[in-house]
């Protein structure tokens, strides 16, 4: 009788003990992810004291979960309601390109930001004749829920080079932030390649060589024509943007050291898009595994991104890299010119 009982109570524990550590791993991935607050303990070992727009930042986070409770609860003005429930919000800021820049590295990091909510798909509204024919509210209904103090970002890299798209953005908001992620142009260049060649083998197709379609076989110059090469032309497409927004409206990242130091580069976007300094060390590791830096959400929840990202490029002749960095140079100075912002590009 006696052993019935202590058995009885060895599982009654048991079960409560479970219980007690199933809720604790819920509540730590569900604040994780849920209000992408940083871990209280950074695990790089930088114990700074967060800045003072972050405790702003986590205070007004901390207010609009008390408020919300309030909300639910229906303990709130039909006013307060309205304020705060989360609706489709269109973009406030786009990443407009480049193609192969680091458009979907630059987008998840920034989306570690509290303020800001991803489309997590391309939505190519404006690049897309059918797409757009559908309509504003179209768009809109493609665009994550959000709360009013948040901006949601969309990046589709086509908008770069599509001959329409500035007039369509400008359109829709002639005002909104531009943000433009750009890499080396021949490195873009043999990335942009080796994407589209991986695409090839995975249907069995041959592709020809980089050299042969970057490289005039007549004429032994730059091949304008092919599409990877004409891409990394930045200020070929930035001028024609300039028709439209000015340049103040337009921020470049630089895509190379988003790659080896991302969080300088990503702390130059929070201040151009009025954002309260958020984004820490602690929320960027680097994998060595993947080679790349990878997103830390909270304890429990990391990502990397996907094995598309971060590509071994095949060799390229040395006297074509030479040929392209020497095509790109002149195109190049301009566009430091246009920009404001120097890159150390051969
Ligand atoms: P490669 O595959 O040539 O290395 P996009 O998202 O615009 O297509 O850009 C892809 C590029 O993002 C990759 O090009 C990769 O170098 C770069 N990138 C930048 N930060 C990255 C990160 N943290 N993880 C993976 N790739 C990253």
């Amino acid at each position: 009788m006696l052993l019935q009982q202590q058995a009885l109570l060895r599982q009654k524990l048991l079960v409560l003990g479970s219980l007690a550590v199933g809720s604790l791993l819920y509540l730590v991935v569900r604040v994780g992810s849920l209000d992408r607050l940083q871990p209280t303990c950074p695990l790089d070992g930088s114990l700074r004291p967060p800045d003072a727009g972050q405790i702003l930042l986590r205070s007004l986070q901390f207010k609009r979960v008390l408020l919300l409770h309030e909300l639910r609860k229906g303990n709130g003005t039909p006013e307060q309601v309205h304020l705060h429930a989360p609706v489709q919000q269109l973009p406030r800021a786009l990443i407009v390109g480049v193609r192969k820049g680091g458009t979907r590295a630059l987008l998840e990091m920034l989306n570690l930001h509290p303020a800001v909510v991803k489309a997590s798909q391309e939505i190519h509204f404006f690049d897309n004749d059918q797409n757009y024919a559908r309509g504003i509210d179209w768009y809109r209904g493609k665009m994550p829920f959000s709360f009013p103090h948040q901006i949601t970002i969309e990046k589709s890299p086509a908008y770069f080079i599509t001959e329409e798209v500035p007039e369509r953005i400008f359109k829709m908001n002639s005002s909104i932030k531009l943000l433009v992620i750009v890499r080396e142009p021949t490195t873009r260049a043999v990335s942009d390649y080796t994407q589209v060649l991986e695409g090839k083998e995975r249907k069995n197709k041959t592709y020809r060589k980089f050299e042969e379609l970057a490289v005039d076989e007549a004429t032994c110059e730059v091949n304008t024509k092919y599409k990877a090469v004409r891409t990394s032309i930045y200020t070929h497409h930035l001028e024609r943007w300039l028709h439209f927004f000015p340049a103040e409206q337009f921020h470049v990242v630089d895509g190379d050291r988003l790659i080896s130091d991302p969080l300088p580069e990503l702390q130059l976007v929070e201040r151009f898009l009025h954002l309260p300094a958020a984004i820490s060390r602690s929320n960027l590791y680097f994998n060595a595994t993947r080679g790349f830096y990878c997103l830390r959400f909270s304890l429990l929840f990391n990502k990397c991104l996907a094995g598309s990202k971060g590509r071994t490029h095949p060799a390229v002749d040395a006297s074509v890299v030479e040929k392209l960095q020497r095509f790109f140079h002149p195109f190049n100075q301009k566009f430091y010119q246009i920009t404001g912002r120097t890159f150390d590009w051969p």
